[in-house]
């Protein structure tokens, strides 16, 4: 006898809404691809960040390659590691990339060391990004902590490239120190040029200092926020998260309207390793930018 399912346990369903990131196979070609890169030029930022641009060797390799602000790259330095770097330069930018490298380990020790002309690879873009289109018509309010201006540097381009769809856009930007201060040469340009509202401050300022002095959360005074068309990005060291993100709940923001980028360490950036994980959430897929309320939600995130 010949069985047949009978018809309505036929599950006419897909299993799932739409199959994992990394299963898709136009997305395994692009993660899994190395792109051969060149260091074409380094800015000195401070002690122990330095600001490389990147110039993707192959002309077809280097339109193709293609991200959103928020996104990261596994960068590869051969024969010493491969590290999670966000992009801090413009997605619309196809001639190189930059990224913004503080010094602290075996690979980055060693990026330091490179000069001009020196081979690197890149796998990605990886992650979610800042959902810049969504903020649209907002005003926009920028929070970054230290290195966390780094990635904060793609959304800023992605915003003064478009001024005229954005309301008002504040910079909030503290450091430990004067000489932490993250591309401080830009600054005059995003005031000036681009009518951003920036605001400075330092932990503890030095002789030439005639800056804020505190934390970063001090600056709130310095602003009006309206909450209901307010979007916030928030990146820095996971101890600013909490403190920012609750003065920013207190003023009314609401919880999915604010954005952070949770670092954690990483090995393949496309959801394979678990290396990323936290609970059962992948930061490298899922992450690295998350709204608050999904982080509140996610166990020991910050
Ligand atoms: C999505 C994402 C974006 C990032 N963007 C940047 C960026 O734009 N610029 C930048 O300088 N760094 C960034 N980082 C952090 C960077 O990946 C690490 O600093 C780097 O992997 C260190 O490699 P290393 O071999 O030099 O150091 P290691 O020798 O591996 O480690 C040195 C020290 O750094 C700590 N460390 C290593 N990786 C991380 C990490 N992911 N988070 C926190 N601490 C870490 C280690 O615990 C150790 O104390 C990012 C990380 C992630 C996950
Ligand atoms: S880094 Fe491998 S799963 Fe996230």
């Amino acid at each position: 006898m010949k069985y047949k399912i009978p018809k309505q346990d036929i599950n006419l369903k897909p299993f799932m809404s739409r199959p994992p990131r990394f299963n898709l196979k136009n997305v395994i070609m692009r993660t899994d691809m190395v792109y051969k890169c060149e260091i074409i030029n380094i800015i000195e930022l401070t002690e122990i960040e330095k600001l490389f641009h990147l110039k993707i060797l192959d002309e077809a390799e280097r339109q193709i390659f293609d991200f959103r602000p928020g996104q990261f790259v596994m960068l590869e330095v051969p024969g010493f590691g491969e590290i999670p770097i966000s992009i801090a330069s413009s997605s619309n930018n196809k001639e190189f990339i930059a990224l913004c490298i503080r010094k602290v380990g075996r690979v980055t020790d060693m990026l330091h060391q490179a000069r001009k002309g020196a081979r690197v690879g890149i796998r990605g873009p990886f992650g979610t990004s800042f959902p810049m289109e969504e903020m649209v018509g907002h005003n926009i309010l920028l929070i970054a902590g230290g290195l966390g201006l780094a990635p904060l540097r793609a959304p800023l381009y992605w915003i003064n490239e478009r001024r005229d769809e954005y309301k008002d856009v504040y910079l909030l930007y503290g450091t430990k120190d004067p000489a932490s201060m993250l591309f401080t040469y830009q600054y005059d340009g995003w005031e000036k040029v681009n009518n951003i509202k920036l605001f400075t401050i330092v932990d503890k300022g030095d002789k030439n200092w005639k800056g804020r002095i505190g934390l970063i959360t001090e600056l709130f005074q310095e602003i009006t926020i309206v909450p209901d068309n307010t979007y916030a990005i928030v990146c820095g060291p996971p101890i600013m998260f909490k403190f920012v993100c609750d003065r920013l709940d207190a003023a009314g923001i609401p919880m999915n309207r604010m954005f952070v980028s949770l670092e954690r360490r990483m090995h393949c950036g496309m959801g394979k390793c678990c290396r990323c994980m936290v609970g059962s959430t992948f930061t490298c897929v899922d992450g690295p930018v998350f709204d608050y309320w999904s982080v509140l939600n996610l166990k020991e995130a910050i």
